[in-house]
């Protein structure tokens, strides 16, 4: 029986996600991990070795033979791809357009599932992505579907890279956002979507803290439960 916590944070881009992960998960104690960016880096590295992106079979072994490590502290989460440090390049634009074309094949997502999974396995963790509830972790002690309007979702994105000295205009980025949200939920392998049992929170109009707090009230009625009840829990 798996003994960590899992916390699964899943939904579309912008939808404040990774804040409210890195922050659910600084309260609890938890380790973070960001599945996005393991994505981005695997796609940051195609293109610098210019791989075709439609090479299923060379994006596999570029990712069996790279090593990414992750690392969160306080409110910044960075990440190294053989050794050096990538945390601003896996969120160019460039990168930023072409990752849903690499996280579209099938045998790239079972190679990041299997990875994913050993990630997550030392500890408990807070799991942000597109396919956690329902794929990677669909045991998970609680799942969480963020969703926001598109306007909101693209002002969020928009003041994040101005804060990081990228410039782009906000109907670029809409177009962005809505391509890759197409791309992200039609696929035919482990497509955006919302798991079943997970809860649905709307966070156009809500605050992080607000974001952050109902998440947590959830996750208290999940252990208390566990706690009422021994035999429900997953794994
Ligand atoms: O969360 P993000 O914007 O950094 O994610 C980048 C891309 O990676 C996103 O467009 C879809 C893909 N992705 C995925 O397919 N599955 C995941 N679990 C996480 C991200």
């Amino acid at each position: 029986m798996r003994k960590n916590k899992i916390i699964a944070i899943d939904g579309p881009a912008g939808s404040g996600k990774s804040t409210t992960a890195k922050l659910v998960a600084k309260r609890l104690g938890f380790t973070y991990l960001d599945t996005g960016a393991l994505y981005r880096a695997l796609t940051l590295l195609a293109l610098r070795n210019r791989i075709d992106l439609e090479a299923e079979g060379e994006l596999v072994n570029l990712l069996k033979n790279s090593e990414f490590q992750l690392q969160t502290h306080s409110d910044q989460s960075r990440i190294w791809i053989n050794g050096e440090e990538a945390t601003g390049a896996i969120r160019s634009p460039e990168v930023s357009r072409s990752v849903s074309i690499v996280a579209r094949h099938p045998a790239v997502r079972r190679e990041m599932v299997q990875l994913q999974r050993r990630l997550a396995s030392q500890a408990d963790v807070v799991v942000e992505g597109r396919d956690i509830g329902t794929v990677v972790f669909p045991d998970a002690d609680l799942k969480i579907f963020l969703t926001a309007s598109l306007d909101a979702r693209a002002q969020r994105r928009l003041k994040e890279l101005r804060e990081k000295g990228i410039d782009i205009a906000l109907d670029e980025l809409k177009v962005d956002i809505q391509r890759r949200d197409q791309i992200d939920s039609q696929r035919e392998t482990a497509p955006l979507k919302k798991a079943d049992d997970a809860i649905e929170i709307d966070t156009t109009r809500l605050t992080i803290e607000q974001q952050v707090d109902r998440i947590l009230q959830a996750f208290r009625a999940v252990v208390q439960k566990q706690d009422e009840n021994p035999r429900i829990r997953p794994g």
